[in-house]
């Protein structure tokens, strides 16, 4: 195993911005585990489940999906669904199938084996507290809902987002986040904690290297 950035935090908080340069700069790889949330519930979209659908069929559905992460690019079942899994429909389901008991099994495998062999910053909910407790540093990042939903809008205006979706959007994202059952989104106690809510990324990253 080699060594491990992990990164917690509530949607909006700057993760993966700041974890794609942090792992530029330090000749680490990315995984953006979020990615791998949304492309799972791409995948069980188009095979028609929904908050409905039982543990066990998702289970069997999952049996039919290959998932692969390289190179920021996520593929489903060999097809690159980098761009699709964005859309506002599939950050709803990627949080909604994100409490499932199979999803979050299904993808533990394939998050560790990650830095078998390479260096990784990793960021999500629960890096820190369940995939990756004895990672080398651990950070949680956190803004004010405020701030997230301003930054979720800016991203999401393009696609017709309205400022009270957004806001509406991101609140209910971190209840389901940090209620749900299975690792739900804490700040570990070793953690060290990063409130981006008045620092921009550069300083966020700057910030996180004095921890390195
Ligand atoms: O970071 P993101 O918005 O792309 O993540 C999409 C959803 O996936 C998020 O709402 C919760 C879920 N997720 C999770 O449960 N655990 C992770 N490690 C990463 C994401």
């Amino acid at each position: 195993m080699k060594r491990v950035i992990a990164i917690d935090g509530p949607s909006g908080a700057g993760k993966s911005t700041v974890a794609r340069i942090l792992a530029e700069r330090l000749g680490f790889r990315y995984l953006d585990t979020g990615a791998l949330y949304r492309a799972v519930a791409l995948y069980l979209r188009r095979k028609g489940a929904d908050e409905g659908t039982d543990d066990e069929r998702i289970g069997r559905l999952l049996e039919g999906l290959v998932l692969e992460f390289s190179d920021g690019r996520v593929l489903v079942n060999g097809e690159d669904v980098s761009e699709a899994i964005r859309s506002p429909e599939i950050g709803h389901y990627s949080s909604v199938f994100s409490a499932r008991r199979p999803v979050r099994a299904f993808l533990l495998e394939i998050q560790r084996r990650f830095p078998e062999r390479h260096d990784t910053v990793a960021e999500g909910r629960d890096m820190t507290t369940v995939v990756f407790p004895g990672a080398w540093r651990k950070f949680y990042l956190d803004a004010s809902l405020q701030e997230r939903a301003r930054r979720r809008y800016r991203q999401l205006r393009d696609r017709g987002i309205t400022m009270e979706q957004a806001w509406r959007d991101v609140r209910e994202r971190d209840e389901r986040d940090s209620g749900r059952a299975l690792a739900p989104l804490r700040r570990a106690p070793d953690a060290v904690y990063i409130d981006t809510t008045s620092r921009d990324i550069e300083e966020t990253v700057e910030k996180m290297l004095e921890f390195l």
